[in-house]
């Protein structure tokens, strides 16, 4: 249970995880810091069981003081399955395809993931977790990520529009963003396209959870062309602009954060510019979202 003070909690104190995993809670609905836990070294099974308990609770994970290698990085996000090829790395064979790099700096003309999205819901299995390690940050401060808890997002609407909404699949389409918002020429045989369920289950923690965003999905399937773009309207406002599902990452060097994309939204702040800011970036394949009304 929480205490007033800094909002501590532990895993052990919640039930959820044996060995006491030390987080402190970033805000009611998303997030946590965890303390004392250093990635570079290998974890006993008890802790990485705590640490995915932790994140199935918190959906997104801040680690601090970290001093990583690539290969360090990876092999961290490897003990959650099997690494994700971003469609950017299509063309790159030669690249090291399960990094994707995300910098900006004075010669940038847009930066990576500044529209709220879900990362890569456009692969029919969309990565389940993205571990960002960044370790540069723009010297006058910024570049902060902001995050929603989509399944807090699902539980504030009204019943009947989470009746409404529970049976429909929507079209995720990786053209939408990396066409339609940076120019980027398709990878040969065209940018990926997936169809989703519009609320999944959240395979851990049972939650449902909406899954439909503004950088990818561009239809709901069934609906006419002017209620589909209503309704998804509506629902991409509904978790960008509402603070209470909501939490803001201020990064330091040496900063990973680790989400899970079934559960949340993110936002990169660009407010820095012309100052630099460096990560990479690391994702591992999760199943197929699942429909609520499969269990
Ligand atoms: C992203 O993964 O969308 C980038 C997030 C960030 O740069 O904070």
């Amino acid at each position: 249970m929480a205490s007033r003070a800094g909002h501590r909690l532990t895993t052990a104190a919640t039930g959820a995880a044996p060995d006491g995993l030390s987080l402190s809670v970033i805000s009611p609905a998303i997030g946590a810091e965890v303390e004392g836990v250093d990635l570079s070294r290998p974890l006993e099974p008890e802790r990485l069981a705590a640490i995915r308990q932790a994140l199935a609770d918190r959906h997104l994970l801040v680690f601090r003081d970290q001093r990583l290698t690539r290969d360090q990085h990876k092999a961290f996000a490897a003990l959650f399955g099997p690494l994700h090829v971003h469609p950017y790395h299509a063309k790159a064979p030669g690249a090291d395809r399960e990094v994707l790099v995300v910098k900006a700096d004075e010669t940038s003309a847009n930066v990576n993931g500044e529209e709220w999205h879900t990362d890569v819901t456009c692969h029919e299995a969309p990565p389940w977790l993205s571990l960002l390690y960044i370790t540069r940050t723009p010297e006058p401060g910024g570049g902060d990520t902001l995050f929603a808890s989509t399944a807090r997002a699902f539980e504030a609407l009204s019943e009947p529009m989470q009746a409404f909404l529970a049976p429909l699949t929507a079209m995720h389409e990786g053209a939408k963003l990396y066409t339609g918002n940076y120019d980027m020429a398709p990878p040969p045989g065209g940018w990926p396209k997936a169809v989703h369920p519009v609320v999944i289950r959240h395979p851990e923690s049972g939650r449902p959870c909406l899954y439909v965003n503004r950088g990818f999905t561009t239809r709901i399937e069934g609906l006419g062309k002017r209620e589909s773009e209503a309704v998804l309207e509506m629902l991409f406002r509904h978790v960008e602009t509402n603070p209470e599902f909501q939490c803001r990452v201020r990064w330091t060097p040496g900063t990973l954060v680790m989400w899970d994309n079934l559960s949340t939204q993110h936002c990169a702040v660009w407010d820095y510019y012309p100052h630099s800011r460096y990560g990479e970036r690391v994702s591992v394949v999760g199943e197929s979202p699942q429909t609520l009304l499969s269990s």
